[in-house]
């Protein structure tokens, strides 16, 4: 196969790409003395060149100040989660009151649950998606046992039908009808972290507020991968990671929204804590909890600011990238051309390279994960790791890759377009021992 036509192609794409010098903007780790060919920005994002100094200033303002950093550091801590509520809220399309950056995101996820599931005779089911991510499966069946009520009977999952890897939103929309009078909850994934398949967040949340339900959503794989405008969606609530598509490392800080209509009111029950309480008496140290009437009101500890001082760093990469649309337009192109050296590759090899993320761009984003048929999955993702691919392999025969506008070009997809060609071929020829 004469590759020459794809690595022109390549550099041209990359030469008309506004959003080109980005990738300068971020570390890569190598491989034989290049930057490898970084596919796993939907696992963890790459390091911004700016978290170092970040992360340096908080540590120099605590050597410094001292417990005085809280109102004297550069970026005073009593108030250092505030800085993300402009560039978050922009990115999930919410309102500033609607917004908090906070704990991990499996956390989250259930102090939401403490107050938006609140199980009753009557109400008491929840709806998910029955591959959604381990840790959301764990939490549901938890909420549910905490409650004293059995998985069986509460639990509704929806799954792709029988030989399909996507879930066809209609039998989403049908299990909600189906389940309207005992339906509390909806609790779903924004984009699934195994197929890449992107659900229609404000048409499932319709549906489970025509039946009556609340409707939350786990958007780890969307937040800065797919443009989200959750407030005028009508979402209850949501959180995602920020290690991700946000580039702000492990284990880093979770977003969360509440809409307005439930930030605001202050009766909700919640699990509380010193940093949800009314902030201008926060430090009279009194006894009873006053919420703050925002999503604020469901902090509970102040903020754990090194977690969060590259998140601000690699935000402000976003705010100059000029936010999720011109991403959003690379990520499309940069998607369609991984597709496209695909299919070449399998139709001059005969091995089957089935991508089961949806093709339309409404449904899916930055993931294309891929089923190899043929020849040995395993093998050939071996090859590519060899070789300087950072992808993902997920059991049984699935490699998932993630081009990222902010950081991947046009000719990683190219380069990475050569190595499968070879490590494809070498396996078929069976020179490759497993
Ligand atoms: C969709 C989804 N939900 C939840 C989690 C768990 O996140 P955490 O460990 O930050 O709680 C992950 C982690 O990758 C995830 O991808």
């Amino acid at each position: 196969m004469n590759l020459d036509h794809f690595k022109t192609k390549a550099l041209q794409l990359d030469k008309s790409d506004a959003l080109a010098e980005f990738r300068r903007l971020f570390l890569f780790p190598r491989h034989q003395n290049r930057k490898v060919i970084y596919l796993t920005g939907n696992s963890l994002g790459l390091q911004p060149i700016t978290a170092r100094n970040a992360l340096l200033q908080e540590l120099d303002d605590w050597a410094v100040h001292g417990v005085e950093g809280h109102f004297k550091a550069k970026h005073p801590w009593y108030a250092y989660h505030e800085m993300f509520v402009a560039p978050m809220s922009h990115l999930i399309g919410g309102l500033p009151d609607e917004v908090v950056v906070m704990n991990g995101l499996t956390t989250n996820l259930h102090l939401l649950m403490a107050t938006f599931y609140r199980p009753n005779k009557q109400r008491y089911k929840i709806l998910c998606e029955s591959k959604a991510f381990p840790s959301d499966r764990y939490a549901l069946e938890t909420q549910i046992r905490h409650h004293g009520l059995n998985v069986e009977d509460t639990l509704i999952e929806i799954g792709p039908r029988e030989g399909e890897y996507i879930v066809d939103e209609r039998d989403i929309l049908a299990a909600i009808a189906d389940h309207r009078d005992q339906l509390a909850l909806v609790m779903m994934g924004g984009v699934n972290y195994y197929t890449g398949q992107v659900f229609d967040i404000a048409r499932i949340t319709r549906a489970s507020h025509d039946a009556g339900a609340l409707c939350g959503w786990d958007l780890a794989h969307a937040v800065g991968n797919i443009p989200l405008k959750l407030h005028g969606d009508t979402v209850d609530f949501a959180a995602w990671c920020s290690y991700k598509y946000l580039n702000a490392g492990p284990g880093s800080v979770s977003g969360v929204f509440i809409h307005q209509k439930h930030a605001q009111n202050t009766t909700l029950p919640r699990l509380g804590g010193w940093w949800g309480h009314d902030k201008t008496t926060r430090f009279k140290m009194e006894p009873n909890f006053k919420p703050m009437p925002s999503a604020e009101g469901w902090q509970l500890s102040n903020a754990p600011v090194f977690a969060m001082a590259p998140l601000k760093a690699s935000l402000d990469i976003f705010i100059q990238a000029g936010g999720m649309e011109p991403l959003r337009r690379k990520s499309i192109a940069l998607s369609a051309w991984l597709r496209e050296v695909l299919a070449a590759v399998a139709q001059t090899t005969g091995v089957q390279l089935k991508v089961i993320t949806p093709s339309s761009s409404e449904r899916c984003g930055a993931q294309v994960s891929v089923l190899v048929e043929g020849i040995s999955g395993k093998s050939l993702f071996d090859r590519l790791s060899e070789n300087g691919v950072v992808a993902d392999w997920r059991e049984p025969n699935v490699i998932r890759m993630a081009p990222v506008p902010l950081y991947n070009n046009f000719e990683d997809i190219y380069r990475f377009m050569e190595i499968l060609h070879d490590g494809v071929l070498t396996i078929k020829e069976g020179k490759y021992a497993e």
